[in-house]
């Protein structure tokens, strides 16, 4: 018979209590998910107990507040605490999101943070973006040319041509959505999930950009493209409001509709 229990060292056992102060009032537990590859010994949950009177208002706060009051060892990526740089994506309560901009008041009960889903762990809460970094440089996210204009002279767009980038500058590449992405899960070697593509896209709808054939050339392929089975978890997860499904809907119809 099949065995599809994890291997021994895979296994998540039973970490530390941290328990708060017995004067706190308003306590809250946090589930954190510890690791250190280097360590040799499996992964644990460790709990922390946080007073909420004494601690910020976003997850992030309670982390920080944990790192410097608790365990300094707890390993996580943060950098801007507004959204904007996208370093402090995790998995809190089973949904993907920024932990600063993610309210402890909106999780009921205890609250459960893994790092992002099917990715590996290079230490706590970081997950290692090798390969998600290296699909960005593949589909070269920025402008190319082939024409020349005269010297000093920008390339302009009219107000219309820079409405069509409204939805795709924004994306702040948190992976958020790819690693919310079953497709993605099964097949990030090769397809390019949600973030990837959005990226892609917003050099296609780049009305400067001159190298509209030379990207759908290297999109068209059933992996990198066409494993997205508009399964719209991408969208309803993504921190910014984006929607990623709509991006990738939109490059399927240009490579249906090209002529070049
Ligand atoms: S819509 Fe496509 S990219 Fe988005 S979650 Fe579903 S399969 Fe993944
Ligand atoms: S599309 Fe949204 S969820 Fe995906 S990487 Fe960009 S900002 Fe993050
Ligand atoms: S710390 Fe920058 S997005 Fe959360």
């Amino acid at each position: 018979m099949a065995d599809f229990r994890l291997p021994k060292n895979s296994r998540i056992t039973k970490g530390k209590e941290h328990k708060a102060d017995a004067s706190a009032a308003r306590v809250k537990k946090f589930k954190i998910y510890r690791y250190d590859p280097d360590s040799g010994q499996n992964p644990r949950y460790d709990q922390f107990e946080v007073d909420l009177d004494e601690c910020g208002p976003m997850v992030l706060d309670a982390l920080i507040k944990i790192k410097s009051e608790q365990d300094s060892s707890l390993t996580f990526r943060r950098s801007c605490r507004e959204g904007i740089c996208g370093s402090c994506s995790m998995n809190m309560d089973g949904r993907n999101g920024l932990a600063c901009t993610t309210a402890i008041e909106d999780i009921k009960g205890d609250i459960r943070i893994t790092p992002l889903p099917h990715m590996d762990v290079i230490k706590d809460l970081v997950p290692d973006f090798t390969h998600f970094y290296a699909q960005y440089s593949s589909i070269k996210p920025w402008l190319q040319t082939v024409s020349t204009t005269p010297s000093g002279k920008e390339r302009l767009q009219s107000p219309e041509q820079r409405d069509k980038l409204d939805g795709l500058y924004e994306c702040i590449l948190c992976a958020c959505c790819s690693t919310s992405c079953p497709s993605y899960w099964w097949n990030s070697d090769k397809f390019l999930g949600p973030a990837i593509l959005l990226q892609a896209y917003r050099w296609l709808a780049d009305s400067r950009d001159e190298m509209t054939g030379e990207r759908l050339d290297a999109l068209e392929d059933p992996f990198r493209l066409y494993r997205c089975h508009t399964i719209m978890n991408c969208a309803n997860v993504c921190p910014k409001g984006l929607n990623p499904a709509k991006a990738i809907a939109e490059i399927k119809k240009m490579e249906a509709e090209r002529t070049l």
